[in-house]
């Protein structure tokens, strides 16, 4: 009997209802999941008919800084959680005095900002890549000296999908950066460009009572900046697998995430690994846990925020992710019909197709050889390259 009293609570219990601030896909998936379970979902974006407002019970249209929405949804939910980070943390910090914002305001100021977060990993001992903060082009020069050519520099709010982002590869290009770029409100970082040999991610959850589990390590293809493809499980050296959860749960406790962590991170062929980006929610390139594992990272969320145990992350299958952007719309409604049962298919609802816009994905259950040859065979998606083939088979 007393052990049962002892049982950590959970926050909320099953009828009650979460807010989200945002109403993309990442809402929409937490909204599928998170129905199960029982509870209902208020969401707030500024779209009326977004992809999170098309499942959710209510929906408030309205920008995430107006004070009189914030507040309705405050009034709505008895919970708060956000999908995204390019939300003003004042917005958040007023509605945690109001309601259980378990996420927390903190963990939004310090991701939404590169430079912050590479402080921060910095300060916890996590490797990154050479940075230095720019406000002038004095700071810039200075930088460049210190770090040399290639460097990439980014804004430090703001960007997603490579957006907000000059890669510098000669002097040239140094010189064709735009003036207005500099002395603006929030510095830039610089950061050495790193030749990676791979990208991988992985996505760790972490509960209101400080219990700690990741999802097993992907291995992920950019196109253009844009997540194009997610391969699971990870092919990385050996040891790299354990390696990088080891990393990305170091990351997790230090700067004490509640909910979702996606670690970003380069494999350099040394063996070394550098985080490169974090996001405090769910992640595309944990899409293939909907599917592919014995806990969806959506589900794993709402369990992390209310308070539930965490549930198992074992692999069910390995798989394959592929990204359907705008540009794909057409040639996949023309394969739609004819999709094997173990291409699943996850599709947001967003009414305009637009280049490089994600419209779904779609995670091809099978092992890696089958999942490729199914892929390329589709033409979906243009082939992949031989580097990119590479990167997928070479270990
Ligand atoms: N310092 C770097 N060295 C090499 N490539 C980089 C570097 N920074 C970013 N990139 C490339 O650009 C992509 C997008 O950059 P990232 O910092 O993750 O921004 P976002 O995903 O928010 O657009 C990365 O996935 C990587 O492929
Ligand atoms: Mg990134």
């Amino acid at each position: 009997m007393i052990e049962t009293m002892n049982k950590p609570a959970t926050l909320i219990k099953p009828g009650q209802t979460i807010g989200i601030l945002g109403g993309g896909q990442l809402g929409r998936m937490v909204i599928l999941e998170g129905r199960k379970l029982g509870f209902h979902f208020i969401t707030l974006d500024p779209a009326a008919d977004c992809p999170g407002s098309q499942v959710a019970d209510q929906h408030i249209a309205a920008p995430y800084d107006d004070p009189v929405a914030a507040q309705r949804l405050a009034n709505a939910a008895d919970m708060i959680v956000y999908e995204f980070e390019n939300i003003d943390p004042t917005v958040v910090s007023a509605l945690e005095r109001q309601v259980h914002v378990p996420q927390g305001s903190r963990l939004l100021e310090i991701t939404r900002h590169r430079l912050l977060e590479k402080q921060a990993l910095t300060a916890a001992g996590i490797p990154v890549a050479p940075y230095v903060a720019v406000v002038t082009e004095a700071d810039l020069h200075r930088g460049l000296t210190e770090l040399g050519l290639p460097a990439v520099l980014k804004t430090t709010t703001g960007g997603y999908d490579g957006k907000g982002q000059w890669m510098l590869k000669t002097e040239q290009d140094v010189a064709a950066l735009p003036k207005e770029l500099f002395m603006q409100e929030q510095p830039l970082i610089l950061e050495k460009f790193i030749s990676f040999h791979k990208e991988c991610s992985v996505v760790v959850a972490r509960s209101i009572h400080g219990e700690v589990k990741a999802f097993p390590p992907s291995v992920n293809l950019h196109r253009h900046h844009i997540l194009h493809m997610t391969v699971t499980p990870a092919p990385l050296a050996e040891g790299m697998s354990d390696k990088a959860v080891r990393l990305a749960e170091r990351v997790a406790a230090s700067l004490e995430v509640v909910g979702l962590v996606a670690v970003e991170m380069f494999a350099l062929e040394s063996g070394e690994l550098l985080v490169n980006e974090l996001a405090p929610r769910p992640h595309n390139s944990g899409h293939y846990t909907f599917d592919a594992c014995l806990t969806s990272q959506f589900e794993q969320f709402v369990r992390a925020v209310i308070g539930l145990p965490l549930g198992p992350t074992e692999l069910t299958s390995p798989s394959v992710m592929v990204n359907i952007l705008g540009e794909h719309g057409e040639a996949f409604n023309q394969a739609y019909g004819t999709l094997p049962g173990n291409v699943k298919v996850h599709w947001y609802g967003k009414k305009e197709a637009k280049k490089g816009r994600k419209m779904g994905h779609v995670t091809v259950v099978d092992d890696l050889e089958s999942a490729i040859a199914w892929i390329e065979a589709s033409q979906i998606w243009p082939p992949l390259t031989e580097r990119e083939k590479k990167v997928i088979y070479d270990k």
